[in-house]
């Protein structure tokens, strides 16, 4: 069990997971309502997250994501949420 915690600037939230989930899913359990314009396919950038802590409890951002990644000018602890998937404790923020 570990759990996942989102803040954006409405709201703080936390959900407990038993198994790998990629942060997007994650945060809508949370109640926590991220941005994801594309629907989760790596094509919009809109569920970008800047990861607080645990980012070692993610998976590794494939070719798509880095894509996408480069085209925001994203700083390194920033990920797509509907891409990155977490096994481990994990805290991020979003604009939203
Ligand atoms: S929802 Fe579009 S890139 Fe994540």
């Amino acid at each position: 069990m570990f759990t996942l915690r989102f803040k954006t600037k409405k709201i703080e939230s936390e959900t407990q997971c038993e198994r790998e989930v990629a942060l997007l899913a994650a945060s809508t359990t949370a109640g926590v309502e991220l941005n994801h314009r594309c629907g989760g396919h790596a094509r919009c950038g809109t569920c970008v997250v800047t990861v607080l802590s645990g980012a070692d409890h993610l998976s590794e951002p494939l070719a798509s994501e880095k894509r996408i990644l480069t085209i925001l000018k994203a700083a390194p602890d920033q990920r797509l949420a509907c891409q990155a998937w977490a096994k481990g404790d994990v805290s991020c923020e979003a604009k939203g």
